[in-house]
């Protein structure tokens, strides 16, 4: 029989989970439960660069772990668990650190972004943070990671301390973790403020626990302009973006509908929108009525999680007793 290769993802758990999350991972994490040996985790620790306070931690957790689970992750078939339940995670990271260096953390895309848009807060969790990424990949000797185009850099340097272990210490313990696209079709989900992509922090998202009035509100005040002018000319990016997030929520005829409209000049903003909110509420509000339901049932989160932590510590810690042993760390 062949061993079923190893997939890993983990989210972090510092808001909502949009539509954007859903369509372009958390939809594909569900297809793959099946067909690989899966690890889909909560990344508690990676949220904490950013100080969280006290009384929010437990709650992010909650409202991630809940929300993997209203999409369809099954915990009886994936690997789903609680970064911070998994100890072993922390002392990998520390043997990791010591072959990381400065220099190449330092000139990271995502660290220097930091250091531009958090100045006061540059801290050494944001320095280390793709070793930490690394050591969540490796820990269970990953074959794929399923991320977004923005996880490319990270997922490098994962790579990258993964041939560097093996380098030191002359063995072919670490395989070499490659970013995962889905079947060529890596969709962008586009927000809803006329430009870029649809982001937690951005504002312009629609959650997956959103209600309904708030969906239509949201989507009633996406970015649109005056209308088209001339037959068949190419909709600007904010129109384009509305037709894109039709393209996954509607019906094609739908969408050929208001795109024969725009065409011909004939198209009414209000009418799409209407339309558009409609079609992402009757996507939504399954998982929305799960997220409720999963979320007032801490008996089975409980379970998941201890579940979860149980299969995750049996294969990191028996990663970690081997790297103790090739870095030649002995009994007495
Ligand atoms: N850095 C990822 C993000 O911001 C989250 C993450 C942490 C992750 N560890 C990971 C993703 C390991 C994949 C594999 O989205």
């Amino acid at each position: 029989m062949e061993m079923k290769q190893t997939v890993l993802s983990g989210i972090r758990s510092t808001g909502n989970l949009h539509l954007g999350n859903y369509f372009g991972a958390i939809r594909n994490f569900v297809g793959m439960q099946h067909e690989y040996n899966c690890y889909f985790f909560v990344a508690d620790w990676h949220s904490l660069t950013t100080h969280p306070h006290p009384n929010d931690l437990h709650g992010n957790v909650k409202t991630v772990l809940s929300e993997y689970l209203a999409c369809g992750i099954d915990p009886e078939v994936a690997t789903l668990y609680i970064q911070s339940d998994v100890p072993e995670i922390a002392e990998l990271y520390l043997l990791m650190n010591m072959n990381a260096y400065i220099g190449e953390l330092e000139r990271t895309t995502t660290f220097k972004e930091k250091i531009r848009t958090q100045p006061d807060n540059v801290n050494a969790g944001l320095l280390t943070y793709p070793v930490l990424m690394a050591t969540d990949i490796i820990i269970h000797k990953a074959h794929k990671v399923p991320v977004g185009k923005d996880q490319e850099q990270n997922i490098e340097m994962a790579r990258r301390f993964a041939r560097r272990f093996n380098t030191i210490y002359n063995v072919d313990y670490f395989p070499e973790p490659e970013g995962f696209s889905f079947s060529g079709n890596l969709i962008k989900i586009p927000g809803l403020d006329g430009s870029g992509k649809m982001g937690k922090s951005e504002g312009n998202a629609i959650n997956l626990a959103d209600n309904e009035k708030i969906i239509r509100k949201k989507v009633m005040s996406a970015v649109t302009d005056s209308g088209p002018t001339e037959m068949n000319q190419t909709p600007p990016e904010p129109i384009e973006n509305l037709f894109k997030l039709m393209e996954v929520a509607s019906e094609p005829s739908t969408v050929l509908h208001f795109r024969e409209r725009y065409a011909d000049c004939t198209i009414r903003y209000g009418d799409m929108k209407k339309q558009l909110a409609e079609d992402i509420i009757r996507l939504t509000a399954p998982i929305r009525e799960r997220i409720i339901a999963i979320q007032s049932d801490d008996d089975y989160l409980g379970r998941v999680v201890r579940m979860g932590a149980e299969k995750a510590r049996e294969s990191a810690s028996k990663t970690l007793q081997d790297v103790r042993k090739i870095i030649g760390f002995r009994r007495f």
